[in-house]
Parts: C-alpha cells; structure tokens; sequence
C-alpha cells in the first residue's frame, strides 16, 4: 500500500478533509496530537480498529484510546459521566489526559480488547481535532509506532514504522509534550495508569487524593494483574542498552562519567543523554543535553527522539534519573521501562 504524506504545516484543510474520508471508509491514518502522533480508525467499526493492530504488530488484549473532538461526545461512548470526569474534563480538556470509565454499548470490543471499560481523550491540537470533526465519529488511536518501539513525536518517526502500512500520514511538526497522554481510571479509586503531562499534583487539585498503580515504576511481578494492560509489555525500547543513574544531581553525573570510562575501555560506543545542570561534567565525553532537570516537561519533549537517534547507532545509552515530581514521574516512567529497569545509584 503507498502511504500518502499531507503537511498540514502548509496545506491546512485539505489533508484533515482527505483524511476524516479515509477514516469514515475504513482506512487508517496517523495524525499529530499535542502527545506523540495517533495510529487512527473508525472507533465505532470494529474491523477498521483491528486493522490498527495489525498495523502496529500490537498484542490483541492491549485497549485504545478514543479520541473525541468535544466533551460532550464521551457521553455516546460511557455509561454515564461520573462527577469528577466532569469536573477533570473541565479543567484539563482539550488535553493530554485520558479517563477510563464503563463503556456503553456502542464502543466494539476491538476497542477495549473486552473489557468493560473504554479509554477517552479530548486531544489539544487543532489538526488532530479538525480530523476528528472531519470523519464525523470517535477516533480510536494508539501510539503510531510499530509495537515496542518508541512512541513518534514527529511524522519522520511515523514513517519510519509505519510507511507502506498505512493510508496516510498527517505531519503537524514535532509534538509538543512527547510523551503520551496520562491515563486516569475512575471505576474504583481514581488512579493514575500511566504518568503524562497532567500531573498527580494537578488531578489532586481537582478532585483530591489520587492513587498511582503500582506498575507505574518497577516491573510488574509474573502472577500480578496490570490495571492497564499497556503496562506489563516490553516498552519504549531502542536497540541498545540503557543504563539509568539515579540520585543527587551530582550523583549520576558521577555514576554516569564512571560507567562511561568503563564502557569505553571495553570498546562500546556511548551516549549520555544528560541535563544542562550537568553540561560541564560530560565534557570530552559524547553527549546529548536532552533537558532541563528542573523542567522535567524539557526532559519529556525529547526523551523518544533521542532513544530513536542513538538506537542502533550506539552500544550504550547512560541517562539521568531525576526526582519522580511533576512531570519527572512521566520522564522516569518512560525511561525505566526504556531501560528494562536497569537502574544505578550510588
Ligand atoms: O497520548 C496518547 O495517549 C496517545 C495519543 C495518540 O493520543 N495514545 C496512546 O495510545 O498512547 P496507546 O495505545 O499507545 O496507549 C494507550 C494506553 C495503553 O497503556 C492501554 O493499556 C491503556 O491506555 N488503556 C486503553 N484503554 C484502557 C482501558 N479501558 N483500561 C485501562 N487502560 C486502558
Ligand atoms: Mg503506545
């Protein structure tokens, strides 16, 4: 299949208009969304949605996300709208946060792999919601990666898994946030099941105490059940080994000049994917300062690209754990599982 390139950088309506046909027809096109780009089909055409998964190579019991162009459409796709999705859609919609509540009747099971809960999201970029409008229903949209890989952040990345797998891509430029969506469950306590650009502090502001799963930082055990079944697979992971050093600011500048000496005596290529607080440590060393350890958003923006640039092109990533605040818990969710959770302290 050829896969048509639309810059909607340039060529606004036309590609959205294009795409929302593809999408009523039962094809698939990947878009921009303020997160990482979107794999997306017909989420009320069971069919089309399972063409997603073949796409992707993705596990058939893995749930996706439906993505809505206005607040009121989750009342269509949930059995009802509990209160405190009420008052989270108010507060952080159009945005990077997924609810996940019972679903009604008209959501296929191909969408919520059978369970009985469906994931929503109203997402914060202007060509992701003039695609939705465009094909008149629900957009059901993973990441648009090949399974496994690292979510894209930008239609190069989109291309390079996807070119020949899918009808069209929709290049919007690079992603804003760059990691995906928070994901928050409201059968049962309100818990975080996946970290994203909306913080446990921000949803504690709204609607008080908020749990995080327990998967979100150390791998599941073998008889434990993931609450999100995204959760206990292999994630993120680039073609190389990835080290995270954790601890003060200083600290893992130690750790990580010492791995590296030991690396490159044993011939490995490395990277240090390191933070401007750290800049002066690294020097002499190859290096790529990703962020800002103060600014965990900073971190998050380009933790995907870089683990796609150096895959492959070096033996050894070394990167910098920060604290698990704010954003940083997103960063550091992403980076642990990049890593297969291998961690270094001091
Ligand atoms: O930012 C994002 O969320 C991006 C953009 C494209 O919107 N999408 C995305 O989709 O990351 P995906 O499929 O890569 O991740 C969806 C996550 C998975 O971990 C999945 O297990 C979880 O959401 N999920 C989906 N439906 C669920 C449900 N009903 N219950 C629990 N977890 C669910
Ligand atoms: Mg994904």
């Amino acid at each position: 299949m050829d896969t048509q390139y639309f810059d909607a950088t340039t060529q606004k309506e036309a590609g959205t208009a294009l795409g929302g046909r593809i999408i009523r027809g039962g094809g698939l096109v990947a878009f921009p969304t303020e997160t990482v780009y979107g794999l997306g089909a017909n989420g009320l055409d069971g069919s089309a949605v399972s063409s997603i998964f073949e796409a992707k190579g993705r596990p058939a019991d893995n749930p996706l996300i439906m993505h809505v162009a206005k607040k009121s459409d989750v009342k269509q796709l949930w059995r009802h709208v509990p209160d405190e999705a009420r008052r989270l859609m108010d507060a952080f919609w159009p945005g990077p946060l997924t609810l996940v509540f019972l679903k009604s009747d008209i959501v296929p099971d191909e969408v919520t792999a059978g369970l009985d809960t469906v994931a929503v999201r109203m997402p914060e970029h202007k060509t992701a919601l003039a695609l939705i409008r465009a094909a008149g229903v629900p957009i059901a949209a993973p990441s648009a990666n090949l399974s496994g890989r690292p979510s894209p952040t930008a239609a190069e990345h989109v291309l390079a898994d996807m070119d020949g797998r899918i009808d069209m891509v929709i290049d919007g430029g690079p992603c804003r946030v760059g990691v995906e969506s928070t994901v928050l469950t409201l059968v049962g306590r309100p818990t975080v099941l996946r970290p994203g650009g909306i913080t446990r502090e921000m949803l504690e502001q709204v609607i008080g105490s908020v749990d995080i799963s327990p998967a979100v930082l150390r791998p599941l055990g073998e008889d434990e059940v993931a609450a999100s079944p995204g959760m206990k697979y292999k994630h993120y992971a680039p073609d190389c080994e990835v080290v995270v050093a954790v601890g003060s600011a200083r600290k893992v500048a130690n750790i990580i000049c010492r791995e590296y000496d030991i690396a490159e005596a044993m011939g490995k290529r490395c990277i240090v994917l390191g933070t401007e607080q750290n800049r002066s440590c690294y020097h002499g060393m190859s290096c790529d300062i990703i962020g800002d350890r103060a600014m965990p958003q900073t971190l998050c923006a380009s933790l995907f690209a870089a683990l796609r640039e150096y895959s492959g092109t070096v033996d050894l990533i070394l990167a910098e754990g920060i604290d698990e605040r704010d954003q940083g818990l997103a960063y550091m969710n992403r980076l642990l599982r990049a890593s297969g959770f291998t961690v270094l302290r001091e």
